[in-house]
């Protein structure tokens, strides 16, 4: 196992009717800026439910976050926090919301041109306004981690930045506020949690047994739990799983102590800037060209993966590998994603675009062992376009 340090001081407040309990961590004398995206939370009553559990406080809104935040509106919201002396900010949605709100804590803080933020991936940060969150669907993890990733549209440049000062205090997740979910966002939830997984699993072997273990769990409580919500979705066990799973995924836990990969997520965002497809559904295009292309540098952990997820372990070591990287595609088109870059229009012209951008981003040397370079993404991305 490699040295690791782990923190994560997030509250987690997990069950139904949670919401209520969220003033005994705001102090009663803060000024609290509720953030939201299109409305989704007016349309469920998670508003009202706030509204109600704070009544009392100076409540000011801002609502219109993207998906895939935009920086050219986070701006706005860092000056309604400047002209009402806003000290709390209390974010309500998804990772688009919940990122949107850590870049508007951290630009409130700091004194130069925010998109050094960003920019510096986080390390010029300054001190950041205290956050909590109403988590509405559970998949990027960003409510329990110090990430946070934001779009500057003119640039078409989706980055992502670190900084421990953008922990959220706490994190109410109530499942029942996942009922409300559009089928193709519950999908997007599992795929991007089971991805934030296999870039934290599928590296090589260091022995580091819990991690890979808790990985494990976590990897097949996905692929029960999954289909079971897009068929019954006010199952509240099934929802409760799902959004434990996606917490879990990306709180730092399994990431401690182990090789990261990430190289799919990093060449995912290219794909979300340039063409604008949902982040999960970049995911489930990627991965299997991802895995086939580094199936030597992942050979163990890919057979590890087949035998302990798929149950496949007979037979040729290469064959065992790509039915694993099948039975995966397969369980992405299960839950209702595509899983080719052609399924979304985009051809062979689209690829120096694309590796271009990623030069642009200094995305050159991507995974575990930094050997991704621009010329391996071509391999992956003409294996994502079969
Ligand atoms: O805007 P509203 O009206 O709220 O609708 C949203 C949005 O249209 C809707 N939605 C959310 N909760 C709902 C709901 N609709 C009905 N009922 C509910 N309960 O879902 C749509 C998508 O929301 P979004 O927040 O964009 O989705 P997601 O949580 O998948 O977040 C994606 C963003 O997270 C980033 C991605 O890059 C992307 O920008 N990620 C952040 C990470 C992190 N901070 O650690 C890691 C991830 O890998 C990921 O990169
Ligand atoms: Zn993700």
């Amino acid at each position: 196992m490699l040295n690791f340090d782990f923190q994560n001081p997030t509250k987690l407040m997990f069950g139904q009717g949670r919401i209520a309990d969220i003033a005994g961590e705001i102090p009663k004398d803060a000024r609290v800026l509720i953030t939201y995206g299109g409305g989704s939370v007016k349309k469920n009553g998670v508003l009202d439910q706030v509204k109600t559990a704070l009544a009392g406080y100076h409540l000011t809104e801002f609502a219109g976050i993207e998906p895939n935040p935009l920086y050219e509106t986070l701006l706005k919201a860092v000056d309604i926090v400047k002209s009402e002396k806003i000290d709390f900010l209390l974010a309500l949605g998804g990772g688009s919301v919940i990122d949107g709100t850590k870049f508007i804590a951290c630009a409130s803080c700091y004194q130069g041109d925010p998109w050094e933020i960003i920019f510096s991936r986080g390390t010029r940060i300054n001190g950041a306004l205290p956050l909590g969150v109403v988590l509405t669907l559970p998949a990027a993890g960003s409510e329990s981690n110090h990430r946070a990733v934001v779009t500057r549209k003119s640039m078409n440049a989706k980055i992502s930045f670190y900084s421990t000062e953008i922990f959220p205090r706490f994190a109410v997740l109530d499942p029942t506020i996942t009922y409300s979910l559009p089928p193709a966002q519950i999908s997007n939830g599992v795929v991007d949690a089971y991805m934030h997984v296999l870039e934290q699993y599928m590296t090589y072997p260091v022995n580091a047994k819990v991690q890979e273990r808790f990985s494990e769990g976590l990897l097949l409580t996905l692929l029960e739990e999954g289909p079971k919500a897009l068929a019954d979705p006010l199952n509240y066990e099934v929802r409760s799983n799902i959004m434990l799973c996606a917490t879990l995924a990306l709180n730092g836990f399994i990431g401690s102590g182990v090789p990261n990969d990430w190289a799919t997520h990093m060449v995912g965002h290219e794909l979300t800037a340039l063409y604008g497809i949902d982040h999960a559904c970049t995911l489930a295009v990627l991965m299997p060209g991802m895995l086939k292309v580094q199936k030597e540098d992942k050979r163990l952990r890919l057979l590890q993966y087949a035998e302990r997820i798929w149950g496949l372990k007979d037979g040729d070591e290469d064959a065992v590998i790509d039915a694993a990287i099948d039975k995966t595609r397969q369980f992405f088109e299960t839950m209702q994603l595509k899983t080719r870059l052609s399924d979304y229009g985009l051809t062979a012209e689209n690829i120096p675009e694309i590796l271009e951008h990623l030069k642009k981003h200094d995305m050159v040397r991507l995974g575990e062992r930094k050997n991704v370079t621009p010329e391996v993404v071509r391999k992956v991305l003409e294996l994502s376009l079969q």
